[in-house]
């Protein structure tokens, strides 16, 4: 493995620093290195974070590769900055065993573009009905330690009561898409003004709140860790704030498009714009930047879901929610947040690492760290074009956009992953 000497990088926004990379870590960082036979990469003007952590990711193998694989992904989330990514449960068939789970974690070192941690699903098929053997997943190559039924809500208390206790006793942590089905039946986007204006179905932001409450009972009774997907009402935040300061084990995330995107999108009644859960109101959109800057809520999550053509360019009530996320989340958030980048790292890298128990990743850049990390030009502005992407999919709702912050490079272990903006692989 060649060593690298990163030259001048301005470690979370500081003063210029040259790290060397060798053995898959970091070995020295300082001023004026030089190292013999060492792959020299400039960068000057560059800000150098921790790999980024992506706790929600879709990446549709297995049985959708034609939306994304775990390979595509992985190009994606490598040229995002991101060094690993968690693989939602909802594949077909789903990664509700050992088998599947430890499929994907296999397919993920094949790539060996990011790590790719799988998560296993909640209940049997997403069903909602039966655990799935969560125990033989945990125990498995894959080593899983979130479970996610996420797509679909575990909406039976007395189901994810059973789920908080039994993944307890591996400090495992439920992943809960917060969405009382009985209040979301035919659900096409956020209830409210506009959704009365364009006559579509409501989803209304109690349905979410609802089962958040409901869930930090569950977990403080249990004692167990949870976790929630996709916070995207300032109701949420306000309970999960309450919860924290209880001292309940809740963790939270919060989208890039949920902290700038609102439901008068719909509007265009272009699918691009149709997610699970819906694009809310501007308040909403306030209260979670808020949430997210007192940490309230923890991470930054992409959602990243990626969907074939034919199941989103079709009409609004047909398409299927979702939206890609890995190649433009650090941009969305810097526009967000500007350039806070100690609090784009807590919240992008180490505090998902933690949650996921990712232990090489989310590390500070210095010596004796494991070398997972990304280099962003701050200054260079690009506009998003959906077939510039490196996902299998193009359903972009940033098309046409020009977003600040392009990332030139990514290393994984000491190897690069992308370089001068371009996937290795
Ligand atoms: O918009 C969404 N898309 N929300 C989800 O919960 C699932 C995801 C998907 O799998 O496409
Ligand atoms: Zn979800």
């Amino acid at each position: 493995m060649t060593d690298i000497l990163i030259k001048g990088a301005r470690v979370l926004g500081g003063e210029p620093a040259d790290l060397l990379l060798r053995d898959g870590r970091i070995a020295e960082v300082g001023t004026g290195l030089t190292a013999e036979g060492a792959e020299v990469v400039d960068a000057t003007g560059l800000v150098a974070l921790p790999g980024l952590v992506d706790l929600h990711t879709h990446l549709r193998e297995p049985g959708r590769e034609d939306a994304e694989t775990v390979y595509t992904g992985s190009r994606a989330a490598a040229l995002g900055g991101y060094t690993a990514v968690c693989a939602m449960a909802n594949t077909s068939p789903v990664a509700d065993t050992a088998g599947v789970v430890e499929q994907v974690y296999r397919l993920g070192q094949e790539a060996g573009l990011v790590d790719v941690q799988p998560i296993g699903a909640v209940t049997v098929g997403l069903a909602g009905e039966r655990l799935a053997e969560l125990g033989a997943m945990a125990d498995s190559a894959a080593r899983v330690r979130i479970f996610s039924d996420d797509g679909f809500c575990v909406a039976d208390p007395r189901l994810m009561r059973r789920a908080l206790e039994y993944v307890k006793a591996f400090d495992g942590v439920i992943a809960q898409h917060a969405e009382e089905p009985r209040l979301t039946q035919g659900a096409q986007m956020h209830e409210g003004d506009v959704s009365a204006k364009l006559g579509l179905t409501g989803w209304p932001a109690v349905a979410e709140e609802s089962i958040i409450a409901r869930d930090v009972l569950l977990a403080e009774h249990v004692g167990a860790r949870l976790h929630v997907c996709h916070v995207s009402t300032a109701g949420s935040v306000d309970i999960i704030r309450a919860a924290k300061a209880r001292g309940v084990r809740v963790t939270a995330e919060v989208t890039p498009h949920h902290l700038l995107l609102t439901h008068e999108k719909a509007e265009s009644y272009d699918p691009v714009y149709k997610v699970n859960p819906p694009l809310r109101t501007n308040t909403d959109v306030q209260a979670l930047r808020e949430g997210l800057r007192d940490g309230t809520i923890d991470i930054v999550a992409t959602d990243h879901a990626p969907h074939a053509a034919e199941d989103k360019e079709c009409e609004w009530a047909h398409a299927r929610p979702g939206m890609l996320g890995l190649e433009t989340a650090l941009p969305i958030v810097l526009d967000v947040l500007g350039e806070q980048w100690d609090l784009i790292a807590e919240r992008m890298s180490r505090a998902p690492a933690r949650i996921a128990g990712l232990d090489g990743h989310g590390n500070d850049l210095v010596a004796g760290a494991p070398a997972n990390l990304t280099l962003i030009d701050p200054t260079t502005r690009w506009t998003v074009e959906p077939t510039g992407l490196a996902s299998l999919s193009h359903n972009t709702p940033y098309a046409g956009m020009t977003v600040p912050g392009r990332i030139v490079a990514t290393f994984l272990r000491g190897v690069p992953t992308v370089l001068d903006g371009k996937v290795q692989k």
